[in-house]
């Protein structure tokens, strides 16, 4: 049995590590901004998280960890995105999004470290997205915080002396989850954008529901769990996105990376 602490247990990739890490016996500190949105299973303890709150997120790992005790594993799931013309993104949704996505994850990360570093034993999984390395059109802000977090991530992985902690940078591609509801909420066009912005918006829609379910991501943190040296980043999806297309991008010019990319978001 692992001691593990997971935020965002209360919807999608982060809910689908929940219940396959309770059933498979673990005890779960699984986090939400709302405690009461969290299903109600057993091995499962709520947590308040908000990562838009620097205290929230120390408070909430300090007392789950008072708990607990230790803390095998940490993962660093909880996110959301915004949709819209990077020409006309403001300030404060670019701010948001890194402090969600860039100071927040590393923040944690950083309190995960220190204790599992006492230790000299530990895991922490990142989820990131295939979207650090094949932006998705119109989520300028999203891309940029997880491609930062990403390099952020091999930093670490390279200052690291070897132990037994581990950090893995978990980067899914398209999962059939909630995330586009909230990606949508408030979303302004920009009139010049709205044809480009239609377009993309009908493909990421389409992708999302042909997507394989969160449960597969559950799957590879269950074998991630199970391994002595995992390895420093996973890719989960569908075999085009998340195999495929990393492998063959890898070699193009950038120009041709640029038109693939539009070609396949139809723009
Ligand atoms: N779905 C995909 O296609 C995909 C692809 C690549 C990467 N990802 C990444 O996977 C992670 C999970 O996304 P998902 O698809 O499972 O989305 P989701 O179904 O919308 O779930 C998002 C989770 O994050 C929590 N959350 C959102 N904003 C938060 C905040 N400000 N503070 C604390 N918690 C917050 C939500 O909890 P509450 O609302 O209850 O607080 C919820 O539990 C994200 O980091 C996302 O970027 C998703």
């Amino acid at each position: 049995m692992k001691k593990i602490f997971l935020t965002g247990a209360s919807s999608g990739i982060g809910k689908a590590i929940a219940m396959a890490l309770t059933e498979q016996g673990h005890e779960v500190w699984g986090t939400s901004r709302d405690a009461s949105c969290l299903s109600n299973i057993s091995r499962l303890h709520p947590a308040r998280l908000d990562l838009s709150d620097s205290r929230s997120i120390s408070d909430a790992f300090n007392a789950a960890l008072a708990e607990a005790g230790h803390f095998d594993v940490v993962i660093n799931n909880a996110g959301s995105g915004h949709f819209g013309p990077a020409e006309n993104l403001s300030a404060e949704s670019i701010t948001n999004q890194f402090q969600l996505l860039v100071f927040g994850h590393i923040q944690l990360m950083q309190l995960a470290l220190a204790t599992m570093r006492a230790r000299e034993h530990g895991l922490i999984i990142n989820v990131t997205s295939l979207a650090s390395r094949l932006p998705v059109p119109f989520m300028a802000a999203y891309n940029a915080a997880k491609a930062a977090m990403a390099a952020f991530i091999m930093s670490i992985q390279l200052e690291l002396p070897d132990s037994r902690v581990h950090i893995i940078d978990l980067q899914p591609g398209d999962i059939c989850t909630e995330f586009n509801n909230a990606v949508h909420k408030g979303a302004q066009y920009d009139s010049r954008y709205e044809a480009e912005v239609a377009k993309t918006w009908v493909m990421v829609e389409r992708n999302m529901a042909a997507a394989p379910k969160p449960e597969l991501v559950a799957r590879h943190v269950l074998k991630l769990l199970e391994q002595i040296n995992p390895p420093p980043r996973v890719t989960v999806g569908d075999t085009f996105q998340s195999k495929l297309a990393p492998f063959i991008f890898r070699f193009l010019p950038q120009r041709v990376r640029i038109w693939g990319l539009k070609k396949y978001y139809g723009l």
